[in-house]
């Protein structure tokens, strides 16, 4: 099946570890552009030059997603240095370790709100009105299974929430004007060491043992954990004219841990 991608320019936030890593590499294989928009440049850089050196095309531009003037001029940029931006990937995420309500802090609310969604809009805003004066274009917002709710997770699961309603809002706001926005909720995915650089929430402690992995696996009706690459097919479908009538939709690549209705 040809999704289509081939000369088009997409643009992946936090594309150079785990999931956005999978995300940016699976577009290269389909011979689109890719704009890596990530704060961890070394690492933005190793997965443009192995995306490079499989015959691929990436570019790593260093960008702190919540810097509302910064990310404006990368927009311009990706824009100047690759040509109109067709699909727009918001991956950037951050979860804290796990915590009930009561132990979580003001600032640690905060920090989920600026990673999750905040940053969302930030990046969206400067890409979809670009979308809008072309007619054409398309969101793949990355939410969670946290987002419908998840024991110690309140303060993530409350900002992919957002996401998800953001997603729903921007399909009623902008399908008229061409424009499909959907959103991909993984379930719990394990990088490899070697898919993640220092900027990776990975390379801290969130609280996940053998023992809450476990408990997660548990509970997963196909009873394995999903793999970065499961969450880049859903999110390249959803991207693609191949979903050309889909809009507003969430998609849990989770095995079926969650099935949102
Ligand atoms: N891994 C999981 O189990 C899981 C489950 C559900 C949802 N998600 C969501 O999937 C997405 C990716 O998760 P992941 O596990 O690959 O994360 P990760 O932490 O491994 O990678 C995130 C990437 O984003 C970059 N980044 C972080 N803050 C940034 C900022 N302010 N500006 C620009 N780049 C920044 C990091 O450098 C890194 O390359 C997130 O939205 C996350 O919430 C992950």
């Amino acid at each position: 099946m040809d999704l289509g991608f081939a000369n088009k320019v997409v643009i992946v936030t936090g594309g150079a570890s785990n999931i956005g890593r999978a995300i940016s590499r699976e577009f290269a294989a389909e011979d689109a552009m890719v704009a890596i928009l990530d704060r961890d440049i070394d690492q933005a850089d190793r997965t443009s030059n192995e995306i490079k050196a499989s015959g691929g095309r990436a570019t790593a531009y260093q960008l702190d997603v919540t810097d509302v003037e910064a990310t404006r001029a990368a927009v311009q940029k990706v824009e100047a240095d690759l040509g109109p931006v067709a699909v727009l990937v918001n991956n950037v995420g951050w979860n804290g370790k796990a915590e009930f309500f009561l132990g979580l802090t003001p600032d640690r609310w905060q920090k989920a709100y600026e990673l999750n969604l905040f940053s969302t809009f930030n990046v969206t805003q400067p890409v979809l009105a670009r979308m809008v004066e072309r007619r054409t274009g398309s969101i793949v917002s990355i939410a969670s299974d946290a987002g419908f709710g998840e024991f110690r997770m309140a303060d993530y699961g409350a900002m992919k929430a957002g996401v998800l309603a953001f997603t729903r809002t921007i399909a009623k706001e902008y399908g008229r004007y061409g424009i499909r926005a959907n959103a991909v909720a993984p379930g719990l995915v394990i990088p490899a060491d070697d898919d993640i650089g220092d900027g990776s929430l990975w390379k801290t402690d969130i609280g996940m043992g053998p023992k809450e992995i476990r408990n997660i696996e548990s509970g997963i009706p196909l009873r394995r954990r999903s793999e970065a690459i499961d969450i880049a097919w859903s999110v390249l479908f959803l991207a693609s004219e191949r979903a050309r009538q889909l809009t507003g939709q969430v998609v849990s690549v989770s095995g079926g841990f969650q099935m949102p209705r």
